[in-house]
């Protein structure tokens, strides 16, 4: 590693011309229709079949993670290439999912797989991106004592997206069980990131502990950004249709703490999410504003702040060596200060 700490945008860049052709090999190994269907999802395909790109699509940060995650350890990032595969695929395979799920069209500014070639396409599509998931961790070693990491978070990722379905708008709803759902269905595979880039560069188990437990918390942060971002933030930033949770009625983490929140804007929140007709524009616009004004996005960002700190905290206990840390916590930067929309900067403000 060079002596100079990358910023996280030229970590995440560096991350996908290495990550793109471990992922591109696992797809060339499907067979040809479902093949083309991971193609068109990924963007390297028109609907046509002819190229479009070659590039991996999506921000890498999960294999970003994996791969400083084995730095700090003493490991050289090529040993965690196998597990930076396996966590963008599982991500991938989790987002075909995901869509079709929240009935999403747009995904990273095209039509989900599923609006494009419909829910068989999809669902068959994830699942091909879980199994080759596990391809890519095994198939340079097949006895790799890693395979239980990886299939305890990705049970876990699935309960948190079913949990995500159950949760009601009932007076008991509360923002701790919207964030336990983040924690599943995010967390889990960030900290799995960073377990297995640990492990993968010969962590003691105290170590890769330390680590995971820093992805988890850093994963819970990321959610409740994105659920923020759902809210308030461009649909050219985020590639995905602005307000789709709200539109759907889906319990995020601001919309729990509002519900939580014993205001007059709780109350009328809760009326539009019960209402027996579909959320237009303007009730998805005014769910916005109840949210703001019963003080759920201050709520939710100095959640996301509480746990980002907790994560460098955890980083800390890891003990990583300097340019080590100070990527990490580029990277950090990054990710948590990508809500622009906000007029509260992550990061720096007050706790
Ligand atoms: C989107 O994750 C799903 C969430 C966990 C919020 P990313 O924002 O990392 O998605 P891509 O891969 O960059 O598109
Ligand atoms: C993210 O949930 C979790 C998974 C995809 C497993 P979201 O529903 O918030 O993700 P986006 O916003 O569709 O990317
Ligand atoms: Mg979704
Ligand atoms: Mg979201």
């Amino acid at each position: 590693m060079s002596e100079t700490p990358r910023d996280g945008a030229t970590i995440l860049a560096q991350t996908a011309t290495i990550v793109g052709p471990l992922i591109r090999s696992q797809v060339n190994g499907l067979p040809p229709e479902i093949r083309h269907a991971v193609a068109l999802h990924f963007g390297w395909q028109a609907d046509d079949r002819t190229v479009r790109s070659a590039d991996v699509d999506g921000k890498v940060v999960r294999p970003a993670l994996a791969f400083l995650a084995c730095q700090p350890v003493g490991g050289a990032p090529e040993d965690a290439r196998p597990a930076a595969a396996a966590v963008e695929l599982v991500h991938n395979a989790s987002l075909l999912h995901d869509d079709i799920i929240d009935h999403d069209a747009l995904r990273r500014g095209r039509p989900a797989l599923w609006a494009a070639r419909g829910l068989p396409a999809a669902l068959l599509a994830g699942d091909a991106l879980f199994f080759a998931a596990i391809h890519a961790l095994t198939e340079s070693d097949p006895s790799v004592q890693t395979i239980p990491v990886l299939l305890g978070s990705v049970q876990a990722l699935i309960e948190g997206e079913y949990l995500d379905t159950l949760l009601e708008t009932g007076t008991e709803v509360s923002e701790a069980r919207a964030v336990a759902v983040a924690a599943a269905k995010t967390g889990e595979l960030f900290a799995c990131a960073c377990e297995l880039g640990a492990l993968a560069g010969g962590a003691d188990p105290a170590r890769a502990g330390h680590l995971r437990a820093f992805g988890q918390q850093l994963g819970i942060a990321f959610q409740c950004l994105d659920d923020i971002l759902d809210i308030w933030g461009e649909e050219q930033l985020t590639g995905k249709p602005a307000r789709s949770d709200l539109r759907a009625r889906t319990i995020t983490v601001p919309v729990a703490a509002a519900l939580a929140s014993r205001t007059s804007q709780a109350s009328a929140l809760r009326a539009l999410y019960q209402r027996d007709a579909p959320m237009s524009e303007e009730d998805c616009r005014q769910a916005a504003e109840l949210i703001e004004e019963a003080g759920a996005r201050e709520t939710t960002l100095r959640r996301a702040r509480r746990c980002t700190t907790e994560a460098l905290e955890h980083l800390a206990r890891a003990e990583p060596e300097t340019v080590s840390a100070a990527e990490l916590a580029a990277l950090v930067d990054t990710l948590v200060n990508r809500n622009r929309c906000s007029p509260t900067r992550l990061q720096g403000g007050p706790s």
